[in-house]
């Protein structure tokens, strides 16, 4: 839990010029214990079945309004990691804005997709569900010690469809010859928008590093663009809350790249805000509106940002 007083002015100022009058709600939202969730892994058991043995575990699970498979639960879920049907890929635990990146990608069982950052694979084991394990993911991560946990989850969930890289995500475009249906870029970031769920990560810090994350973000969506088929899309997404992570990646992309445009991206269900067409003293492009801003008080689930890109020719 993070009082109110422990968030340093900066972020306060900023978080109030961002929320505007919904701030009192959303400071009384992070202030709540988080929600938990899970997605019920289609590729080892039907939702029904995944369901009913929820039921035996005394675990309640409230289905989620965007997503079919996605479920806030309550009761008996400490034990979850523990369960025979945890270990068996039955459930995988992921938090709830977390499963809106990939549904704004929607891909289909014949695409070709990346996912650029995906250590340790909650979006990558979501994508082979989508895709039905039909299709080809390449997953990547700069990371190699994430990549035991990116293994792990794709060996748990049964997923076959995937292959695992371990680049510079920066630099891929220059290191494999494919174009691809579908890029999932979920970035690294500061997570500020991660308050309620690990308020012990939120510092001054993250402040201070906001620039040299911005540079490596702008990097990322730069390649991951580039490695796109023309009318491919691709989903630009971080849990953090700052415009400069957020908008001004997208605007910094869209005003080198005259084939990129955004589209509303449908998740029907899910409430959210607009994203920024201005910031501070920077005007970004008009069509950023169409962006999606996710917060707490909205969804019970922590903060989320997603763009979906489409690339005309
Ligand atoms: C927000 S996390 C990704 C979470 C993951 N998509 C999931 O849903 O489980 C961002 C990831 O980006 C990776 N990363 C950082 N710099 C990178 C780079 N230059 N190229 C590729 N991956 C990078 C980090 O190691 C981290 O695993």
């Amino acid at each position: 839990m993070i009082m109110e007083e422990a968030i340093p002015p900066v972020f306060k100022k900023r978080f109030q010029v961002l929320l505007d009058d919904e701030y009192d709600h959303f400071i009384e939202s992070i202030n709540q214990p988080p929600a938990h969730f899970i997605r019920i892994n289609s590729l080892k058991i039907n939702i029904e079945s995944g369901l009913h043995r929820l039921e035996e575990l005394n675990i309640s699970a409230t289905p989620l309004p965007w997503y079919s498979a996605g479920f806030r639960v309550s009761g008996n879920y400490k034990q979850l990691p523990f369960t025979r049907e945890y270990s068996l890929g039955y459930y995988y635990i992921q938090e709830g804005g977390s499963m809106l990146p990939p549904l704004a990608l929607n891909p289909k069982p014949h695409h070709l997709v990346l996912d650029l950052c995906a250590a340790p694979g909650s979006k990558t084991t979501q994508l082979a569900q989508m895709m039905n394990n039909q299709g080809a993911i390449i997953a990547n991560d700069r990371v190699f010690r994430r990549i035991t946990s990116l293994g792990h989850n794709l060996q748990l969930c049964g997923v076959i469809n995937t292959l695992v890289l371990c680049e510079d995500g920066r630099h891929l475009s220059t290191r494999i010859p494919h174009k691809f249906d579908r890029v999932l870029i979920d970035a690294p970031c500061t997570a500020s928008g991660h308050l309620r769920s690990k308020p012990h990560q939120f510092s001054i810090k993250d402040f201070q590093r906001i620039k040299g994350i911005q540079t490596l973000q702008k990097g990322l969506i730069t390649s991951g663009f580039r490695l796109l088929k023309p009318g491919g899309h691709l989903v630009y997404s971080t849990c953090s809350l700052h415009p400069e992570e957020n908008e001004a990646v997208i605007h910094h992309l869209l005003s080198h790249s005259p084939d990129a445009g955004i589209v509303h991206p449908n998740v029907p269900g899910l409430k959210s805000h607009p994203g920024l067409t201005h910031w501070e003293d920077t005007q970004y492009h008009e069509t950023l509106h169409d962006c999606l801003r996710v917060y707490p008080h909205e969804n019970n689930t922590d903060s989320f940002f997603i763009a979906l890109i489409r690339k005309e020719n």
